[in-house]
């Protein structure tokens, strides 16, 4: 009989003590590869040693970049150079990362060398046209499934030529596979999105020396420059923090404290969300980190109110949906958010994986188009069920804190793929006080 695992997070008292969480995903991924394309040394400490930044680094590796991580944690990488790159011998695996699919082929359309990448079951169903389409306008040759539509992308890096593109999307990704093509472009690219989506990589492009030109919803960089390697830590990632934030603000009792999280504001949509529905988080210690805002947060226990999203706040708080989903499902009165299509092209579709998984324990949430509808029950979720996981480890999490502040156990069932975003998330909840544990048996059919 095939062997299943499954993780059960059951009811628990207050949540209590301090936490620094894991180095911030989108920082990290891109300190990988401005560090690898930069002239001299980089030190990255700090950096998120989830899943999907290890296949980033793979993929460099891969490259003939020499990275390697000291005995106190800190991340070298030998810079190459924007020229430096060597032709991987093999195919580029992914994994579950769509930033890291994404990125790369922006950077390698421009490489004069033949790649391949691919990715897990789920980033293989995950849209490719939106870089592959404004990529051919700058003279890229790349392929893909399905008309270019989905991974594996092959890639014969030749010379490109900048493009002025206006995004249909907001997103993060798209731009910034367009400007590492741009990097390596003749002359400039410039992209302008419909709404600003998070501003890590000109934040970066600009600490390793590079100009980038910044105009509204407009970014633009100069093709062929020089980046200089640096030492820099990398924030504790918003994205991670939001799951002990909403079980802090969900179980009675709670006060956590949450260490040196990045509150760079294209990404802190969260907290707005949560105050606005009266959430008792404190912001102290504001500094700044690798070029980014930094702060301390104190969340305390609290009753919320529904609140109609604002679709203007959605790309900043794109990841962070699932669970403010949960928070607006223990809520007294209606929550609304639309305007969030792009939840559907996730790691999972996450408008259905959300309405599913929490409506299995209680909650009373509908599916809609571009969003969710949700009626909070203020006396908090039943629980008691089996969720599925969706292989998506942002609904994986939002499971668990359900169940740590429902009235009985969540299990949460398939590939939780927690790895890829939060190593040690079940021990660092534990650590606060929660309760989840691991159960593998046999699976019935
Ligand atoms: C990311 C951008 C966002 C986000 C993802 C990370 C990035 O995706 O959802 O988790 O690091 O650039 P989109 O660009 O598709 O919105």
């Amino acid at each position: 009989m095939p062997v299943e695992s499954r993780l059960i997070a059951h009811p628990c008292g207050p949540l209590r003590g301090e936490i620094e969480l894991p180095g911030d995903k989108s920082i990290s991924h891109r300190a990988v590869i401005f560090g690898a394309l930069a002239d001299g040394v980089s030190v990255i400490h700090h950096l998120l040693e989830g899943e999907d930044v290890l296949r980033t680094v793979a993929a460099f590796r891969a490259m003939g970049v020499p990275i390697h991580r000291d005995e106190a944690g800190a991340w070298c990488i030998q810079g190459v150079g924007i020229d430096g790159l060597s032709e991987p011998m093999d195919i580029l695996d992914m994994g579950n990362s769509g930033t890291g699919i994404r990125l790369l082929a922006g950077l390698l359309a421009g490489q004069p060398f033949f790649s391949v990448l691919t990715g897990d079951e789920s980033l293989r169903s995950r849209p490719m046209r939106r870089v592959a389409v404004p990529l051919a306008r700058m003279g890229a040759r790349l392929l893909g499934r399905d008309n270019s539509r989905f991974a594996p992308l092959a890639i014969q890096g030749t010379e490109l030529i900048g493009i002025d593109y206006i995004s249909p999307v907001a997103s993060a990704q798209v731009k910034t596979a367009l400007l590492l093509a741009g990097l390596t472009a003749a002359g400039r690219t410039s992209v302008t999105e419909p709404a600003l989506s998070r501003d890590h990589t000109e934040r970066m492009l600009s600490a390793f020396g590079v100009e980038v030109e910044q105009n509204g919803l407009t970014v633009a960089v100069q093709g062929r420059p020089r980046l200089r390697g640096l030492e820099l830590t990398v924030p504790g990632d918003i994205s991670s923090a939001a799951f002990p934030m909403v079980a802090a603000l969900l179980v009675p009792g709670s006060e956590v404290t949450l260490t040196g999280v990045g509150i760079n504001p294209s990404r802190t949509g969260l907290l707005d969300l949560l105050l606005e529905m009266g959430a008792d988080i404190t912001l102290f210690n504001s500094r700044a980190a690798g070029g980014e805002p930094v702060a301390d947060l104190r969340v305390r226990h609290s009753r919320l109110k529904g609140i109609q999203v604002p679709p203007e706040v959605v790309p900043r708080a794109i990841d962070e949906f699932p669970v403010f989903a949960l928070a607006a499902a223990c809520a007294e009165g209606e929550t609304v958010v639309t305007g969030a299509e792009e939840l559907r092209v996730k790691e999972s579709d996450r408008i259905r994986a959300i309405a599913l998984g929490l409506g299995s324990q209680g909650a009373w949430i509908e599916e809609l188009p571009d969003g969710l509808r949700i009626q909070g029950r203020s006396e908090g979720l039943d629980g008691g069920g089996i969720a599925e996981a969706f292989g998506d480890h942002r609904v994986a999490m939002t499971l668990m804190v359900a169940g740590l502040a429902a009235r009985n156990p969540v299990t949460v069932s398939g590939r939780a793929n927690v790895e890829t975003s939060f190593p040690g998330f079940a021990e660092t909840m534990i650590g606060l006080g929660g309760r989840i544990e691991r159960w593998t048996g046999e699976r019935a059919s």
